[in-house]
């Protein structure tokens, strides 16, 4: 398995470009699904949750032609299977989106239960109960849900959270449904909107997308469509808290932050100097080390809780005294201990950490428990005394194009190595 290998000490100066959103391409990739045609799909981030992606379509039959610049054309016409098994979904929760697409365009699917997960339970009860009142039978059975339906009506779902990939799913089977169907208390997530777009571009009938009321007009079928997806807000989010981090001087290109308001605004309360245009923001801090600042996470447009880990690093080392509460996820802290073995003063009051900044974290071993943990390991590792080995580092891969490669861009020592031979092996290979 491979390790990332971080030497902390220097400030990040340069310039780089922000990736596709992994959270808008992998519904998108999805959506092709509901059509016969063919949609192309560009600016689409290379990650492993893509390769999954890809893997899972592949599977129930859909064909690709993917270039160089992972612009991808993704033809659905003739479906082989309409089975999402557990190998892959355990993998990526977020397959249960291809669950509202099947159904409605085939009349049938099968997906199995994503099951438990790092960062708390995360169930599916929204996804199902939201296909059910559109007149899906679904039995839940040996760990697949199964659902069939001969064709989906349209209905009012109200839903209790609003789920993002909840929301996305049922909208995807709305666009086929015959009827209205209006999703209230919907999320409001900048790739929720990107989806409305494509598949308003395949001809799906979407009103109000980007607000917590989504109205589908149902239609007999969608076509092929073109559609670029937006940029990454977290990736965008998680390189400023790097420049801020280490006092440095970031510009990002190819960026919305129109996008990333909230935690743009939690970095200029942290004492960095932020500027933006409509597709770039630089971010300089002057050498200064940053505040602390209070932060709570909430649906969009609030601080989301994929910049949670970033913040709680950031007031680790920052002057004064901070808190971070994550009211979305249940057990979404797992990195405070690793940060704690790195010398970071961080308690744990219920569902928030309360975070006294130190001068300098120490490097050490840590593991890497989830995708936004895992980055934030790299950002201590920045502003860490020696080197910070980081193991697991696939769940880095997940989320994060090229991280090394951008971070090494801007002037931080990082590398990945191939795991070690474990003492016993390296024994045998030497013929001990
Ligand atoms: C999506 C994002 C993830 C982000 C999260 C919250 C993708 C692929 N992933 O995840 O990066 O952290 O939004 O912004 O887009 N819930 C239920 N029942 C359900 C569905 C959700 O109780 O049927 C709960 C969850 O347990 C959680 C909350 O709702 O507490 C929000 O989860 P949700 O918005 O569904 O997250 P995901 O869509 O899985």
């Amino acid at each position: 398995m491979n390790k990332l290998i971080v030497t902390g000490g220097t400030q990040l100066r340069g310039e780089i470009s922000v990736s596709g959103a992994k959270n808008a391409a992998l519904p998108v990739l999805i959506a092709s699904l509901l059509t016969s045609e063919i949609v192309r799909i560009s600016n689409v981030p290379h990650l492993n949750d893509i390769t999954t992606t890809l893997e899972l379509l592949g599977r129930l039959g859909v064909q690709f032609v993917v270039d160089e610049k992972m612009t991808i054309e993704a033809d659905a016409s003739e479906l082989t299977d309409l089975r999402a098994p557990y190998e892959l979904v355990k993998t990526m929760r977020a397959s249960i989106l291809v669950l509202g697409p099947m159904l409605a365009r085939f009349g049938q699917a099968e997906v199995s239960m994503p099951g438990g997960c790092a960062i708390g339970s995360r169930p599916v009860n929204l996804h199902i109960k939201g296909l059910q009142a559109m007149g899906a039978e679904i039995d839940i059975k040996d760990g697949y849900i199964k659902a069939r339906a001969k064709r989906l009506h349209g209905a009012r779902i109200f839903l209790d959270i609003s789920s993002v990939t909840g929301t996305e799913n049922l909208m995807m089977a709305a666009t086929l449904a015959q009827g209205t169907t209006v999703i209230e208390n919907a999320a409001r997530e900048p790739e929720v909107v990107d989806l409305a777009n494509c598949l308003i571009a395949m001809g799906a009938r979407i009103k109000g997308a980007g607000t917590a009321e989504i109205t589908i007009e149902g239609v007999e079928k969608l076509s092929g469509a073109e559609h670029r997806i937006i940029p990454d807000r977290i990736e965008t989010g998680t390189y400023l808290v790097a420049a801020a981090l280490s006092g440095g001087d970031v510009r990002l290109r190819n960026a919305r932050p129109d996008l990333a308001e909230s935690v743009i605004e939690k970095l200029r309360e942290a004492g960095a100097h932020v500027e933006t245009g409509p597709d770039w923001v630089h971010l300089d801090m002057k050498g200064e080390r940053p505040r602390s600042v209070n932060v709570r996470t909430a649906p969009y447009p609030a601080f989301p809780t994929d910049m949670q880990a970033q913040f709680v690093v950031l007031n680790s080392i920052a002057e004064g005294t901070g808190t971070v509460t994550e009211t979305v996820f249940e057990n979404r802290f797992m990195h405070v201990h690793e940060l704690q073995r790195m010398g970071a003063d961080i308690e744990m009051q219920g569902n928030t950490a309360i975070i006294r900044g130190v001068e300098k974290l120490r490097g050490a071993p840590v593991m890497a428990t989830d995708l936004r943990a895992s980055a934030c390991l790299a950002l201590a590792g920045l502003v860490a005394e020696s080197d910070t080995v980081i193991d697991r580092i696939y769940h880095i891969d997940r989320g994060y194009e090229c991280l090394e490669e951008k971070l090494s861009q801007l002037g931080a020592r990082i590398r990945r190595v191939a795991d070690y031979p474990a003492p016993a092996m390296r024994a045998a290979a030497a013929g001990d």
